[in-house]
């Protein structure tokens, strides 16, 4: 088990894009999933990409269960995906707050495309495909973000929906 030190906003690797990871079924890359895992268990993360943790490849993981930062929403299946690609669905916006293991503290609010097709591959190179929408969608598109080397701050559209946590409590609602 190995807890990795996440980077923060500023970091330079944050705002890189990453590499598709070339060869499935790796020590290299199983390692870095279980590392990835640790390290967003251990923060209470609903999601982490390999940026985050300074690893420029195309791998993200999320999950949503009974997690305390995320009490109102519906739960998300332990899912990881490699070289992702999204489209959406259509050009329906939803404005939701969003949060980060490297913006910590924070919370914004961030217009998503409210349903999205992803695809790419699990752990061991088979295919996935979903079409998903609300939370879950969002929580794709904020971690394939991370891919492309953007945070979710820089999708504010007004930065006075952005701020801490704790002063935002009665805006956010949770
Ligand atoms: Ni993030």
């Amino acid at each position: 088990m190995t807890i990795r030190k996440l980077l923060r906003m500023g970091h330079p690797l944050l705002h890189e894009p990453s590499y598709p990871v070339q060869e499935f079924n790796t020590a290299v890359l199983d390692a870095l999933i279980e590392d990835m895992k640790d390290t967003m268990i251990e923060a209470e993360g609903a999601g982490i990409a390999a940026p985050q943790i300074g690893v420029l490849w195309q791998v993200v993981m999320f999950e949503i269960d009974d997690n305390p930062r995320y009490p109102n929403e519906e739960s998300i299946d332990f899912t990881v995906l490699i070289n992702p690609e999204i489209r959406p669905v259509s050009d329906k916006m939803s404005a939701g707050w969003e949060a980060c293991l490297s913006v910590p503290g924070m919370r914004g609010l961030v217009p998503r495309f409210k349903s999205v097709r992803y695809c790419g591959f699990d752990q061991k190179g088979d295919k996935i495909e979903r079409e998903v929408d609300g939370f879950h969608a969002r929580v794709v598109q904020h971690e394939c973000d991370h891919l492309l080397g953007i945070l979710y701050p820089q999708r504010i559209v007004d930065m006075k929906d952005f701020g801490f946590s704790d002063e935002l409590a009665d805006k956010v609602g949770c």
